[in-house]
């Protein structure tokens, strides 16, 4: 059964919602605090989520872009006692499937969460530039679809790991990855000597993880400091918390332009948290301002 939040700063508008919905079988958590509610749909998968316009800290439409940045297929109804146009464009321009007038009745919103909820996932690409600034480089980072993956190995003596959104799946018998790691990378020059890498995927919630192996070098820190690892079965460091990991074998390496693609034969495989959904790659998260 669909999981819905509802964000409203009155604990009984809270409440009114939740007691229609849970009528109707779904599973309902209430919040009247925004980052409490941001938090949530960090840790947790959320289906839909129902936000009041007026709230404490940000505004309904400020919290709606939020929880799109993090789940990205979420889907949004607005609530809102006066409904005014630009709030309205905003909230759909950034993603909300439609919008209840307040003071609640019931029937409206029963019928608007059946409806947004049957409707096919459309994920929004928020934030593009202005349309006559839009480079190549937007195009691939911001159309195509990648998760976000830390690339993990065992040196001698030592481990590293290296984000990258470049992961895909090249065979299916036997089952082979790519990844897509620069000469310039610590990891490139280490994955080449042992042979092997384990594929973490990363669970959304995890940007800061994904910064913390992507925005600095191994060879200038130590990107495990103070935690010792667990290990996946091929002996690769495995993260905490993430979605799966994916243990490979390099079996070739071939130049493609300014990076090396490393095909690596799938040795073992494993989900550690069939609640966690996946990281979606948006480059805003890391480092907009570079444009090239
Ligand atoms: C979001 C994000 C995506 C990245 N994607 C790649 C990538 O696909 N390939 C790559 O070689 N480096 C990529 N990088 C850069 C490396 O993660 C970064 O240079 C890292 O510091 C390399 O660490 P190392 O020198 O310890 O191997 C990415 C960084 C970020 C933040």
């Amino acid at each position: 059964m669909a999981q819905i939040l509802v964000l409203d700063d009155v604990q009984e508008a809270v409440d009114a919602v939740r007691r229609v919905l849970e009528k109707r079988g779904y599973e309902v958590v209430g919040f009247t605090d925004e980052d409490a509610a941001i938090d949530h749909v960090n840790n947790h998968p959320v289906d839909l989520a129902i936000l009041d316009i007026k709230l404490k800290k940000m505004d309904g439409v400020q919290v709606l872009g939020k929880l799109k940045q993090i789940q990205p297929s979420i889907k949004v109804i607005m609530l809102t006692g006066y409904p005014t146009h630009a709030t309205v464009e905003e909230a759909m321009r950034l993603g909300a499937s439609a919008y209840c007038m307040k003071p609640i009745d019931r029937s409206e919103i029963e019928s608007k969460v059946a409806e947004v909820l049957a409707q096919e996932t459309r994920i929004e690409l928020v934030g593009w530039p202005d349309k006559a600034e839009v480079n190549t480089q937007d195009i691939l980072f911001r159309s195509l679809t990648n998760g976000v993956y830390i690339v993990t190995v065992q040196g001698e003596g030592e481990i590293n790991g290296v984000t990258t959104p470049w992961v895909s799946q090249l065979s299916y018998d036997p089952p082979m990855v790519m990844v897509a790691i620069s000469p310039l990378r610590k990891c490139h020059e280490m994955i080449t000597n042992s042979g092997q890498f384990a594929v973490n995927v990363l669970g959304s919630g995890q940007v800061d993880l994904a910064s913390r192996f992507g925005l600095t070098t191994g060879r200038e820190m130590d990107k495990f400091e103070g935690v010792v690892p667990e290990r996946t079965p091929a002996g690769n460091p495995l993260l905490s918390n993430v979605v799966a990991y994916i243990d490979c074998e390099l079996v070739k390496t071939v130049a493609v332009g300014d990076h090396s693609l490393f095909v690596g034969e799938v040795i073992g495989a494993e989900v550690l948290d069939l609640t966690l959904s996946p990281l979606t790659f948006d480059p805003s998260d890391y480092f907009w301002e570079i444009r090239p």
